[in-house]
């Protein structure tokens, strides 16, 4: 129940709004929500959607909207490769499909140990230094442009050791 387990920060986030705006709170609400678990269930949408006074489907299309927003849990890394159009045509399917691959996974998958997840998503906005991907993780927001699969294989290498550590 976030209402209960964040009311004092609710309190704070509510405050920044006009009660009659209070709808553009769903991006910070989703966060708090998304925070610990790393994913937002459809009890906490729910909950949000009574919170804002907006219903559970609005809250729902926001988080299928943005990559950074979860509805199932995954991977303790998620590498969200683009492969919207001008990556894929600097060969951005083909790395991920390669990369995949080389992880033992499909796209949307996460690897035995947990610890990777592979996605497919739209543009991250660096499409002229393709093939790139974004790395979500506890410790934020990094981003691979200009990749290769060893490359990235090497990225995936690294956060396994930190992860590890
Ligand atoms: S299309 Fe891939 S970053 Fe823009």
């Amino acid at each position: 129940m976030i209402a209960e387990k964040y009311a004092a920060e609710i309190e704070i986030i509510l405050a920044k709004y006009p009660p009659d705006q209070k709808r553009s709170a769903v991006m910070a609400l989703l966060y708090l929500a998304q925070r610990d678990g790393g994913y937002v269930t459809k009890g906490d949408m729910v909950e949000i959607s009574e919170i804002l006074g907006i219903t559970p489907t609005e809250v729902a299309s926001i988080v299928g909207f943005y990559t950074l927003y979860h509805d199932q849990p995954e991977g303790v890394i998620r590498i969200q490769v683009c492969n919207d159009l001008p990556c894929a045509l600097r060969g951005a399917d083909e790395f991920l499909e390669k990369l995949c691959e080389n992880l033992g996974i499909q796209v949307g998958e996460t690897t035995p140990d947990g610890l990777v997840t592979i996605e497919a998503v739209m543009c991250l906005a660096a499409c002229d230094k393709a093939p790139m991907f974004q790395v979500q993780s506890a410790d934020g927001l990094s981003y691979y442009e200009d990749q290769t699969v060893s490359s990235a294989l090497e990225v995936v290498e690294t956060l396994r050791k930190q992860d590890a550590s």
